[in-house]
């Protein structure tokens, strides 16, 4: 039987189908599958001894400490896991516009500054397009090689020899092709193809390989996961699009931390380091400061190695709908109605028949569950109108019984919110000695929920109607 010459490929899951369909079987995907013409044949068994032999090194031993290019921009050096590593690959996915190509041209600038070898390649902007980028962030001199193009072929021909650079930037590996794959750019063969051949050159070289990669409007980077699995590093920068906060969060990192987010600031001079996030995102709070507000919240958060204040917002309203809408920007539905589960079953807060609101202020997202304390205070004071104090942070866990528990450095947490001006917190219960505790703000610690609620209302029965003046 002759073999098939196409295949059907899923470019969100990267399955192999052998005929189209309107849905992918493997990933539920609609209207994701392609024809992609099939490559080389399959491979025939390996004989023993028809290959070279590997020679294996000790386990022990070896250099320390990975060389490592930094930058200079903190941020981004930070989030890499001290600068970038030679020979290895980051892939750097997010919105459209969100600012990938800005972010990377800034930060081959400053490499070049420091004596680096810098190229970027691009395939999406002409060179003068990113000439003028560059005037536009003041970093028109940096001595960056500049190219546009898109055949992987040609990018190897003229890097791949003395010519090659010590860092290497590829803006957007779903425009780059492979010309012995007959399909379009952007498909899942192609963008494997394309980053595998230039992660190979970038190996062979010891040059760290930059790519930018589109996401989808799901959120996930486009084509195949396949690309996630042979990069070192993927980072997301993301943000709000109404909001100038850009953060730069990795999600998969072989040389570093994962949980570590960097904060920039868009202007019309490219991108700002951020080094005081909690200052920043709670600037307009103490300018809109009018003897507080009810259903407003400090969160005293870690994100990764740094301690981050938010505020966190909260608004509890009469529902006009049969089904209460509740909305989150910023944080996890789910876990909202955990904590509404919790405050009506265990503390008797009503709040069925209300719609709620919940957002984090300045476009942050948060995925630690110490908000939940901070997202429960916020909560009961907009249902009471009562505000809470504005030299208060509020960090904990809810438990489904109704109890705050424990979590992760509680001083470090206290120490930012000291640091910014803060004087109260309300906490879990500390275990263990005095010591080192922070004296300088004064921290109550409730091993309930209905304390807190018996603090910011009167909880229960007792609720005081909320809203009564608008009826
Ligand atoms: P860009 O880096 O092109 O985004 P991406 O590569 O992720 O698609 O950024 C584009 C946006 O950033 C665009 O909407 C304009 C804005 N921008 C600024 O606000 N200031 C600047 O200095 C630059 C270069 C871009
Ligand atoms: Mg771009």
């Amino acid at each position: 039987m002759a073999k098939p010459s196409v295949r059907y490929v899923c470019q969100s899951c990267g399955a192999s189908h052998g005929k189209w369909t309107g849905r992918c079987d493997a990933c539920g995907e609609w209207n994701s599958i392609v024809e992609e013409a099939v490559g080389e044949a399959a491979p025939r068994g390996l004989a023993p001894g028809s290959g070279r032999k590997i020679a294996f090194s000790a386990l022990a031993g070896g250099s320390a400490e990975l060389p490592r290019r930094a930058s200079g921009i903190a941020e981004f050096d930070r989030v890499v896991g001290g600068g970038l590593v030679a020979g290895s690959a980051v892939l750097v996915g997010g919105d459209p516009g969100i600012g990938k190509s800005t972010l990377l041209l800034q930060v081959a600038a400053r490499l070049a500054a420091d004596g680096a070898d810098c190229a970027y390649v691009s395939g999406e902007e002409a060179v003068d397009q990113i000439r003028m980028r560059a005037t536009r962030l003041a970093v028109a001199d940096a001595e960056i090689r500049l190219a546009a193009a898109t055949s992987v072929r040609d990018i190897i021909t003229s890097l791949d020899d003395k010519a090659a650079p010590n860092v290497l930037v590829v803006d957007s590996i779903q425009t780059m092709y492979v010309d012995s794959l007959d399909s379009a750019p952007g498909t899942v063969s192609q963008v494997r193809a394309s980053a595998q051949e230039l992660i190979r050159l970038a190996k062979r070289r010891g040059a760290a390989v930059l790519f930018v990669g589109h996401v989808t409007k799901d959120g996930q980077i486009a084509g195949p996961r396949v690309l996630e699995h042979m990069v070192d590093t993927v980072l997301y920068f993301e943000g709000e699009r109404g909001h100038q906060f850009r953060i730069l969060r990795a999600v998969k990192n072989r040389f570093g931390p994962t949980d570590e987010i960097g904060v920039f600031e868009m202007s019309d001079a490219g991108l700002i380091e951020v080094a005081n996030p909690s200052a920043l995102f709670l600037g307009e709070r103490a300018a809109a400061e009018d003897g507080g507000v009810s259903g407003a919240c400090v969160f005293a958060g870690i994100e990764g190695t740094r301690p981050m204040l938010v505020e966190i917002q909260a608004l509890v309203a009469p529902s006009s709908f049969a089904t209460p809408r509740r909305a989150v920007v910023g944080w996890d539905g789910g876990r909202l109605a955990m904590v509404l589960a919790v405050l009506e079953a265990r503390c008797g807060v009503a709040l069925a028949g209300r719609d709620v609101y919940l957002n984090v202020a300045g476009g942050l997202r948060i995925t630690e569950p110490a908000a939940d304390l901070a997202v429960a205070a916020a909560l009961v004071s907009s249902l009471n109108d009562e505000p809470i104090p504005s030299d208060m942070v509020v960090f904990g866990e809810i438990g489904l019984s109704g109890e705050v528990r424990a979590v992760s450095q509680t001083e470090t947490r206290l120490r930012e919110a000291a640091k910014l001006g803060f004087e109260r917190a309300l906490i879990p219960p500390r275990r263990g000695k005095t010591k080192g505790k922070d004296k300088t703000i004064a921290a109550d610690e409730i091993g309930r929920l209905d304390h807190l609620v018996a603090r910011f209302g009167t909880g229960g029965g007792g609720l005081r109607p909320p809203l009564r003046r608008a009826t």
